[in-house]
């Protein structure tokens, strides 16, 4: 009975065996394209570690740089690309013919002659050479360091790569006359050399001032919860500055490559040299106190005689203040959001602003349509600029006021504290103004800054009456 069952039987055993040997090399098959097919999205994913071995610390033209990266190297030709959106702009227009006070609130200051709204890094150094501040007044070296790509020039003046040398380098371009200066740096702007380590493409800092500028804030007390690696260089043994490129993490590093340039300076009087004013802290008191400790002044107002600071685009000391810096976000969250190319994921590096790309820059994170996006934002701008705006006349008012009682012989004795007052209003005016984001990247310390520049201009008023 049994024999007579097996010999049936076998038939579906042999099927069974030839269909499993079948499945078995058909799944060997698959697989083997699957892996392949990984392997190849994984390589294209990973093309940006294929690093290539020609690039050097003298790489500082981008097109060296298009070859094994296509990609960044196209966002990065694309911020030649002029657009506008309300409260900002790419086209270079006339600052100084949309609000004609700032003739007056930069009287006697080369702002006065020639002041325009920023645009596209591929405009940096074309827009400097352009302007008439530095046409009709003499400018030191110094303004090149954020404005090309200049650590070449540093290198050969101070004859090395070490640290010391390229110091002593910079020291000396800064001293230098900017004409002078130019003729040491090719013609281009920010480069993929200033953000980007040559040999493995990792972010890193460059510039002098920069870092010179960050070891003296790791050195102060200022509380920085949004730079973790400052405090955490705070609780060591403090024997060697603070690095960031050793100690910064990768997310720091997304806000640290635009800090290079983004931020607030002064040149030191007599040698130019080019100083980020954080010796007590990035807070705007922080550098107003620092100004005030060292004595210094931008320049004395041609038609109230005080002694007047500049603010310079303070967007990294500003974001400093904001929820976003405090939750983590970077500068390139935001301006050099992620986009998807096939299998690739890459940074945008058509810097500009988020407004015009908010899907990718904040729709990541907030849930909100486009529009609600858009409207936060806009109503943040809306209300900066009404408070903004009023400062703007206090400020106004307070130069007239001064101005009317010089004609009327009123005595030296008698201005100095309205001159004062113009100074602080002013600053803090021009604090908010010269930051690129009409309130945004931290709103309420502009509403707190702004509301002091109101306090003083009209104190400074009534200093005047007594
Ligand atoms: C080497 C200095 C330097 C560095 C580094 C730098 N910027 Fe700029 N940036 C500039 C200058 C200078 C301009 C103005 C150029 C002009 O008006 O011709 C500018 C303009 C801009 C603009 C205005 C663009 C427009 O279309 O109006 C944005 C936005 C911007 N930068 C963001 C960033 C961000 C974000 C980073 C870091 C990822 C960064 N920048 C790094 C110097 C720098
Ligand atoms: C610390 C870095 C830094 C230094 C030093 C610097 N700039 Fe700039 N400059 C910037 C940034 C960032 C912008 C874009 C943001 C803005 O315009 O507010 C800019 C914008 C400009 C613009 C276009 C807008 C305008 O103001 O008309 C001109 C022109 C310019 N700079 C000239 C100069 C000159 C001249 C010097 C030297 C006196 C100088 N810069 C020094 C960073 C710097
Ligand atoms: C949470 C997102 C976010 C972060 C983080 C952020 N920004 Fe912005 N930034 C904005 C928005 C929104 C504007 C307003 C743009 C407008 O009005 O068109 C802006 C405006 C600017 C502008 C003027 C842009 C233009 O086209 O006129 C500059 C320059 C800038 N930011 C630089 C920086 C730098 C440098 C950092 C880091 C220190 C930074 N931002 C961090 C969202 C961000
Ligand atoms: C102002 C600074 C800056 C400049 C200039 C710059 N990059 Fe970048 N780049 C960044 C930042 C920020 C990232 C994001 C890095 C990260 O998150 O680790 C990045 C990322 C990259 C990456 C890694 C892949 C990716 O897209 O995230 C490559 C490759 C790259 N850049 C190439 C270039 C090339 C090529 C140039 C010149 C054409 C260039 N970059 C110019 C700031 C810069
Ligand atoms: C990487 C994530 C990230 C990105 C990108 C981002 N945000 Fe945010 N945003 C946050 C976080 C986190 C908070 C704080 C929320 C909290 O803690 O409740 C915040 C808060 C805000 C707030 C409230 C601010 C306040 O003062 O309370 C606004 C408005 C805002 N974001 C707008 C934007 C806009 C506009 C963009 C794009 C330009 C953007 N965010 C991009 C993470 C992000």
């Amino acid at each position: 009975m049994s024999g007579s069952n097996l010999t049936p039987s076998r038939w579906p055993a042999r099927l069974i065996y030839f269909a499993t040997v079948v499945a078995t090399a058909l799944a060997v098959v698959a697989i083997t394209y699957l892996l392949t097919n990984i392997q190849t999205r994984k390589d294209e994913a990973n093309q940006r570690f294929a690093i290539p071995d020609i690039l050097t610390e003298d790489s500082v033209d981008p097109a060296l740089w298009r070859k094994n990266f296509p990609r960044q190297y196209d966002g990065y030709v694309r911020t030649a690309d002029m657009v506008r959106a309300k409260h900002s702009g790419s086209d270079a227009i006339d600052k100084l013919a949309q609000d004609p006070l700032l003739k007056h609130f930069f009287a006697g200051y080369a702002f006065s002659i020639d002041y325009r709204e920023k645009r596209g890094h591929a405009y940096m150094l074309e827009d400097q050479e352009k302007t008439e501040r530095v046409k009709q007044k003499r400018q030191p070296g110094a303004c090149l360091h954020c404005h090309s790509s200049v650590m070449p020039a540093y290198r050969k003046k101070g004859g090395g790569d070490s640290w010391e040398q390229i110091k002593a380098g910079f020291e000396e371009v800064c001293a230098m006359e900017w004409k002078d200066a130019h003729s040491l740096v090719k013609n281009h702007p920010v480069a993929c050399i200033d953000c980007h380590d040559p040999k493995n493409v990792q972010l890193r800092v460059t510039r002098p001032a920069f870092i010179l500028g960050i070891q003296a804030l790791a050195q102060s007390s200022d509380k920085v919860p949004h730079l973790p690696s400052v405090e955490r260089w705070r609780t060591g043994s403090k024997k060697d500055a603070y690095d960031p490129n050793k100690e910064a993490s990768r997310q720091e590093m997304r806000t640290l490559v635009c800090a290079q340039c983004h931020v607030e300076y002064y040149f030191q009087p007599k040698t130019s040299l080019l100083v980020y004013p954080w010796f007590k802290g990035l807070k705007m008191d922080a550098i107003e106190s620092h100004y005030d400790e060292i004595g210094f002044r931008d320049w004395p107002h041609a038609e109230t005689g005080a002694s007047m600071l500049k603010a310079q685009h303070p967007e990294f000391e500003f974001w400093s203040q904001g929820i976003h810096a405090r939750s983590g976000v970077s500068c390139a969250d935001c301006h050099m959001p992620y986009m998807r190319e096939g299998a690739v994921k890459i940074s945008d590096h058509h810097v500009r602003s988020p407004l015009l790309n908010v899907a990718r820059a904040c729709q990541v994170c907030h849930r909100q349509d486009e529009s609600e996006m858009k409207a936060r934002v806009e109503i943040v701008q809306a209300r900066t600029k009404a408070l903004m705006d009023r400062a703007e006349a206090g400020v106004k008012e307070l130069i007239d006021a001064m101005k009317h009682a010089k004609e009327q012989g009123t005595p030296e004795m008698k201005v100095q504290a309205p001159q004062s007052f113009h100074r602080k209003a002013q600053w803090r005016l021009d604090f908010i103004m010269a930051e690129n984001s009409m309130g945004f990247h931290a709103p309420q310390e502009s509403a707190r800054i702004l509301g002091e520049a109101i306090d003083y201009a009209r104190q400074g008023q009534i200093a005047l009456l007594r």
